[in-house]
């Protein structure tokens, strides 16, 4: 997989509305990488300080060498690791990062705030 990677950074910035001590970002990463580790994948899940997308934790970027960059928001940390685990897989199996829609999860469908081509 390493010419066909993937990295998921998730922002552990944002707070929660309902309670600001709380960083759901920050809750989603540990159980992604917690995962991640339990299904011995090569994906890497890297924090980062914010995406711009404040407003709807937990947020992550799929990225990869040549490949197309999603932003993905509303992510839950009860329902939706496995999820964002199976886009990685999906994203790190194609050839630019553009997954098909009927390969996505429903939090890969309906949670993209925005894609970004890879540099020429
Ligand atoms: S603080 Fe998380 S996206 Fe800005």
């Amino acid at each position: 997989m390493s010419d066909k990677n993937a990295t998921i950074f998730v922002c552990v910035s944002c707070r929660d509305e309902g309670d600001p001590e709380r960083r759901p970002g920050a809750v989603f990463l540990d159980a992604l990488r917690a995962r991640l580790k339990e299904r011995d994948l090569p994906i890497r899940a890297e924090s980062v300080e914010c995406l711009a997308v404040c407003k709807r934790p937990a947020t992550i970027a799929l990225a990869g060498e040549a490949k197309w960059t999603y932003v993905i928001a509303d992510l839950d940390v009860q329902a939706n690791v496995d999820d964002v685990i199976e886009s990685a897989l999906r994203f790190a199996e194609s050839e630019n990062g553009i997954v098909a829609w009927k390969d996505r999860p429903v939090c890969f469908r309906k949670g993209v705030v925005s894609r970004t081509p890879p540099l020429p």
